[in-house]
């Protein structure tokens, strides 16, 4: 097979389109004909040698994929031969073939194309594992979303007001909230020029956020905790602000809040299926309705994943980037 490769860890013009072993399904595992992959912020730091593939895993990246099912490991029965599915990967989706667990391979939601569900799994598994699971996001509570524009962000926006929450994001330019807007957020904080502690405190009669999505990290925290409501819950998914921040134990006390972080790609097996079945459960019934719309910015042909790269490093993407198999 055809698969993109990281040549030597660097910028993005280290992405090389180059032959590659097909992969073969183990036992419990499925072999899909990958159709598209798409874009996330942890192939940047793959790339650029910082996060390296959890043993085992593909050295192609690639989080997630869609496609048909090529053929099948010793013992899958959950699907056939030629059904069109998308995947939660730990590595592997930028080349033409890929083999997956079969607990992390979810049907393509009715209604959605295969080219565009490539652009779901890492999004719907990470929101609604850590916004509905982890901190248990119900109807009437205010979800604080930042990033509210990136992959994560619009889709998060959709989940949250899905499940009858006020949803307050912060982005980086008075367009991009507009466009946070037309998603369904209600609260639009600017994070160059506005404090989303005084914003969001504002906008919600100074009750606070009951659930923080956070992408920053460090350089949120004091902030983050600042704004949690009383049983507040703040997680942490991304460090794009750093990984060491101080953390002020009597406020977070005080609140009786929570503070979790979590990854998605290291976890084991048996919980990643977990999360893949309450997505196909609880979370495509939503997408099947229209309730909650894959975002994509933009899909670029594989052989062009350097300039998808640049792109995600320039900001300015709006929702996710899908690759498309030749
Ligand atoms: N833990 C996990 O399992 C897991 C899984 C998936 C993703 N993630 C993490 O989640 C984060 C979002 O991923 P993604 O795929 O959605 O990436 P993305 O599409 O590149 O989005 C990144 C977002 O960061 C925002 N941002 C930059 N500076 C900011 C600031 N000072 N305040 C608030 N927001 C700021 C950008 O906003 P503007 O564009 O408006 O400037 C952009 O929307 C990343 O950190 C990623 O690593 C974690």
């Amino acid at each position: 097979m055809q698969a993109i490769v990281i040549s030597e860890p660097g910028g993005p013009d280290v992405l090389t389109w180059t032959e590659q072993p097909d992969p073969r399904p183990g036992p419990g595992e499925v072999l899909l004909d990958v159709a598209a992959s798409a874009v996330n912020r942890a192939d940047l730091l793959q790339r650029q040698g910082v996060y390296p593939p959890p043993p085992g895993a593909s050295e192609v990246p690639g989080l997630e994929c869609s496609g048909v099912v090529a053929a099948l490991g010793e013992g899958v029965a959950e699907f056939r031969v030629g059904d069109e599915v998308c995947a939660l990967l730990a590595g592997g989706g930028y080349g033409q073939r890929v083999a997956v667990p079969v607990g992390q391979v979810l049907p393509v939601p009715a209604g959605v194309d295969l080219v565009t569900a490539a652009s779901l799994p890492e999004v719907a598994c990470t929101v609604w594992s850590n916004v509905v699971l982890t901190a248990g996001l119900v109807a009437g509570e205010v979800l604080l979303v930042h990033g509210g524009a990136g992959g994560i962000g619009t889709h998060a926006i959709q989940v949250g007001k899905a499940l009858g929450a006020t949803v307050a994001v912060t982005a980086g330019s008075r367009e991009r909230l507009d466009r946070c807007a037309v998603l369904g957020a209600d609260v639009l904080v600017n994070y160059g020029e506005q404090d989303f502690v005084e914003q969001v405190r504002a906008a919600t009669d100074g009750h606070g956020a009951d659930v923080v999505l956070d992408n920053m990290g460090a350089k949120y925290l004091p902030g983050n905790v600042s704004v949690l409501a009383r049983n507040g819950r703040l997680v942490v998914i991304g460090m794009q602000g750093g990984v060491k921040g101080e953390l002020n134990l009597g406020k977070l006390l005080a609140k009786c809040g929570s503070v979790t972080a979590t990854t998605l790609r290291n976890r084991p097996l048996e919980e990643k299926a977990a999360i893949v079945d309450e997505v196909a459960t609880q979370l495509w019934p939503l997408v099947e309705a229209g309730t909650v719309q894959p975002v994509v910015h933009e899909v670029l042909p594989v052989e062009r994943a350097a300039d998808a790269h640049r792109a995600m490093e320039d900001g300015g993407v709006f929702g996710k980037l899908i690759l498309r198999m030749p």
